[in-house]
């Protein structure tokens, strides 16, 4: 029997972590045939490489090399490259992850060229178009055919604006690499930190790096922080820093290089508190109980806010400095994003709509 091919296309960070899963689940059932496609929207080693390195994904079936730029021209330059991909491979099924400008692109291009669409993060939302991101979630889901979501709140999502059919809550498919996976980097002894004793933050939103008011708030943040703060720097925001104040640098700041995976994760493990505005560490915080302060004005994942273990304080330095001082351990911890069974229950449904 013919098997069922798959193509996956990712294109930066947090899509190489879902691509991992998504990968080890597909590999699971054998009947399966999964081609990568791999935009090079991310393209530093740091930035792309090391993340298949240490989560062992197979090196890209293609690479776009659509790099860094225009939205519009990122996004047009994934739809052209995807082109010859589509034709060379006639997928059964086309699998996008998450809101990025290479999801929005091969989606689009996807139903365009009458090829079946998954959406894996569908359903949620930020209820602002001016979030590239939201702009990317929206478009993908209106071309979507399988719907994947993450949460009860993705879910009535997706049926307020009636999509109805094939619509699947999965939980969160990043926590099944968290679930799965061993992981001991010794951060203490490679920052000279001592664990509940630091603050972990990452910032590259770009409402924060593109709005030089905001960037102000949370240097003045960490600058009044009283602790070591350890901060992975994405580039772009180490760009808009620098146009800044090139000599910033708090005598309490250690600014390291962007971070893979497995370190992340110890670096908020051992966190006194985490600050960001980064939608997987805020997912990472929840799973890992660790509180965060959200450094950006909403946040997709409501279940960790509700809950109480993730705060939304915007990029405001007295706020976010209050949500440290007054936070409590929250009485409860549902594991709203789900049970890290997330690949499995995609590739049964995938299988399923592919087979009839
Ligand atoms: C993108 C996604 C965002 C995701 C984030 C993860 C969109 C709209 N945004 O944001 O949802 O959370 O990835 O990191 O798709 N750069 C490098 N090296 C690289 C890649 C980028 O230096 O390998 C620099 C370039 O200056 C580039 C800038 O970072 O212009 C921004 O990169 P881009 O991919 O456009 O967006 P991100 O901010 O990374």
């Amino acid at each position: 029997m013919k098997k069922i091919k798959i193509i996956s296309i990712v294109g930066a960070r947090p899509q190489f972590i879902k691509l991992a899963a998504m990968h080890r689940a597909i590999k699971r059932n054998g009947g399966l045939n999964h081609v990568i496609v791999h935009s090079g929207q991310h393209y530093d080693f740091g930035m792309s490489g090391q993340f298949f390195e240490e989560l062992g994904i197979p090196t890209p079936d293609y690479n776009l090399e659509i790099g860094s730029g225009h939205h519009i021209v990122q996004m047009a330059k994934c739809m052209t490259g995807l082109i010859d991909v589509f034709d060379i491979e006639k997928p059964d099924i086309v699998l996008v992850y998450g809101d990025t400008n290479t999801t929005a692109g091969a989606a689009i291009c996807t139903a365009k060229c009458n090829l079946k669409l998954a959406h894996i993060e569908a359903g949620l939302r930020e209820w602002d178009k001016t979030i590239p991101e939201e702009v990317n979630k929206l478009l993908t889901d209106a071309v979507s055919d399988l719907y994947f979501t993450p949460t009860n709140t993705g879910l009535q999502n997706l049926l307020k604006d009636g999509k109805t059919m094939n619509v699947y809550v999965t939980g969160d498919i990043s926590l099944d690499l968290l679930k799965d996976m061993e992981y001991r980097i010794d951060v203490e002894k490679k920052y000279t930190i001592e664990a509940g004793n630091y603050y972990f933050m990452t910032c590259h939103r770009t409402a924060n790096t593109d709005h030089l008011e905001n960037l102000f708030e949370i240097m003045k943040t960490v600058e009044r922080l009283d602790n070591i703060v350890i901060w992975p720097m994405h580039p772009r925001t180490r760009k808009a820093i620098d146009s800044i104040d090139k000599s910033w640098s708090p005598a309490h700041l250690k600014v390291v290089d962007t971070c893979g995976f497995f370190e992340t994760q110890c670096l908020i493990k051992s966190a006194k508190f985490v600050i960001t505005d980064s939608g997987g560490i805020i997912k990472e915080c929840y799973f890992h109980k660790v509180p965060a302060v959200i450094i950006d004005k909403q946040t997709e994942w409501l279940e960790t806010v509700s809950e109480g273990w993730n705060t939304i304080a915007g990029p405001d330095t007295d706020k976010i400095l209050k949500v440290i001082n007054d936070w409590r351990i929250p009485d409860v911890h549902t594991n709203s994003l789900g049970d890290g069974l997330a690949g499995d229950r995609i590739v049964k449904e995938i299988v399923k709509y592919c087979i009839h």
